[in-house]
Formats: structure tokens, sequence, C-alpha cells
């Protein structure tokens, strides 16, 4: 798919001030820095439009994407950050949860996960949320351009393993750096908002 003229729609904190459910919308969810707002950049073609940022912490509140009035991307702050206080930590906690149980619209939610680590506590725990919600995922494992091909079949194993997942079928490998796996995920996107 080619996306003509993604624009940014809202910002949003809260239920209130978000789009109507008018289009379908994926939603992306990951640990801070993994690669959230690069990911979309580099399915749309577009440098610029999610903003990235070498220093976690970078979104900060749910950014509704319009891509060709077709679906939304909804890009959700990302968790885990050290440095984060625990009343933003409560906040973010709150935010996801409301969207993630209130949005009749959402068709996929897109876990995105570092391939070079093993999966987090909070990674786990969010796949474990999605299963419970019976929210349809994805989970995408970035930066794999930083992995040897000689290990990839190791770290597989080990997400399938950790994630406790029956086979490997949800997972996709994926990289900002080289644009590898687009066209899986955007198969898979067009299959969901069709
Ligand atoms: P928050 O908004 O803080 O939650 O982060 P994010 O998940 O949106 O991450 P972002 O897209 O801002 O990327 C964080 C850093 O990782 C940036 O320096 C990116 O250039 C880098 N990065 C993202 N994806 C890849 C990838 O596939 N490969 C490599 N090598 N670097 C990546
Ligand atoms: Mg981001």
């Amino acid at each position: 798919m080619k996306v003509q003229n993604p624009k940014l729609e809202i910002t949003a904190v809260k239920l209130e001030q978000y789009p109507s459910m008018d289009k379908p919308e994926i939603a992306l969810a990951g640990r801070s820095n993994v690669g959230k707002s690069s990911f979309i950049n580099t399915l749309i073609e577009r440098k610029g439009l999610a903003r990235t940022s070498g220093q976690p912490g970078k979104t900060q509140t749910l950014n509704f994407y319009n891509m060709d009035d077709k679906f939304r991307f909804v890009d959700v702050p990302g968790y885990g950050y050290a440095k984060v206080s625990k009343t933003d930590r409560a906040r973010w906690a709150k935010m996801i949860t409301e969207y993630l149980t209130n949005r009749d619209n959402l068709v996929t939610l897109l876990l995105l996960m570092d391939f070079r680590h093993e999966p987090t506590e909070l990674d786990i725990q969010m796949k474990e949320f999605a299963d419970e919600l019976d929210i349809p995922y994805a989970i995408v494992l970035t930066k794999v351009d930083k992995i040897k091909r000689s290990q990839r079949n190791k770290h597989i194993s080990m997400f399938t393993k950790k994630l406790e997942l029956p086979t490997s079928d949800a997972l996709f490998l994926f990289s900002s750096e080289t644009a590898e796996g687009k066209e899986d995920i955007w198969e898979v996107i067009e299959s969901q908002i069709n």
C-alpha cells in the first residue's frame, strides 16, 4: 500500500479527545525507544511525520495519524523508561488502558519489541493484556539490522518461548534502517482494514 497524504489528525491524552470511530485503527505499543515512530515513518516512506528521537520518552500523547482516510495509525507513548516518575507511569497505564478498552474500531495492535533482547516483563504483560482483551495483535521485532543473520533463528525461538506463543507465526521481523519486513506488515494491515 502506498500512502499519499498521511496526516497527524489528533493528539490526545483522554477519551473525550479521540477522533470518531469512523475508520479502522492500528495501534502501536512498545517500550520507549523500540522504534514505534520510526516504524510509522518507514511504512509510509516519510522521514519526519512521526517524531523520533535517540532519547526515550519522545512520544507522550496518543497520536492519531490519518492515512488517506482509509485507516489510522495510533502511536502510543512508550513504556518501561527507567527515569519516569511513578505519577507519569500511572498516567501512562491509564491512558493505554482507556484506549485499548474503549476502541471498537481498533482492528490490530502491533506490539513492537526489540529483536536484540529478551522481551521485558512489560512486553510480556502487554501481550497478555491483548490476549485478555481479545485484541488481535502481531508482534513486530524491530532493529533486526543489528543482529547477524546467523543469529536470527535463535532470537526467534527465544521470543516464541518467552511470549508463550504456539508458533512463530505472530512474529514479524522488521527494520526501519533497511525497510526489511515492510511489505509483510502492509499485508497484515491491509487484511485487517478491508
Ligand atoms: P518513544 O517515542 O520514546 O516511545 O520511542 P519510539 O519507540 O517511537 O522510538 P523511535 O522511533 O523514536 O526510535 C528510537 C531510536 O531507535 C532512534 O534513534 C531510531 O533511529 C532508532 N531505530 C528505530 N528503529 C530502528 C531500526 O529498525 N534499526 C536501527 N538500527 N535503529 C532504529
Ligand atoms: Mg515515538
